[in-house]
């Protein structure tokens, strides 16, 4: 949920949603931006939560998934929450990942879409490659890949430096949104 974007979106498009996040402040501030009006009549829930398990929905029941987890430990989100997976270097990273998908699988409906953004990361001067390694535990848990979508990221710490930077490797300024159907 971060801070409620998509639950917001939803809400705009009348379309029932239930939002997942670890951190209990997430969750409160999802709420409070959730408090406006509107004229549809979404029914928007918000839930304390492991993506990794979502035992409080049951099998083959979701239409469409839509997940913006954080990539590894460059923004840790908490400070030592239990299952914050910001908290965690790229392989134990990545295992939660691998729960994350098995468990975006399970509840989804058959032939429905599942839209992960992720972006990779650079370590050391170079890039470990983590949408793609993303995009690996979602296909070993069984989707197919519809789409690959590379979103261009603008106004953030690098767009200014991407043209007059000075060191020997390129800035990243893309993130990726694979879309998997179930
Ligand atoms: C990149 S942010 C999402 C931002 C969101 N798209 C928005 O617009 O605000 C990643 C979120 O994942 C949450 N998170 C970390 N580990 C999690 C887990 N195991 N299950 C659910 N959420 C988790 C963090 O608390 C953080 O709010």
């Amino acid at each position: 949920m971060g801070s409620g974007t998509t639950l917001i979106e939803a809400k705009l498009l009348g379309r029932n949603a239930v939002g997942v996040d670890i951190n209990p402040q997430s969750v409160s501030i999802s709420e409070t931006n959730l408090k406006f009006q509107c004229e549809t009549n979404a029914r928007i829930f918000s839930r304390n939560g492991n993506a990794a398990d979502l035992y409080f929905i049951k099998d083959n029941c979701i239409d469409f998934i839509c997940t913006h987890p954080p990539y590894a430990n460059i923004i840790k989100y908490s400070k030592g929450m239990e299952g914050d997976i910001s908290l965690l270097a790229v392989d134990d990273f990545l295992e939660e990942m691998q729960k994350v998908a098995k468990e975006s699988y399970r509840v989804l409906k058959k032939g429905k879409m599942c839209a992960v953004m992720i972006g990779d990361v650079r370590k050391y001067g170079k890039v470990i490659p983590l949408g793609f390694r993303v995009m690996e535990c979602f296909l070993q848990a069984g989707f197919l890949n519809k789409e690959i979508i590379i979103k261009e990221q603008h106004n953030c710490r690098s767009t200014g430096h991407w043209e007059k930077q000075d060191k020997n490797f390129l800035l990243l300024a893309h993130e990726y949104i694979f879309v998997f159907q179930k």
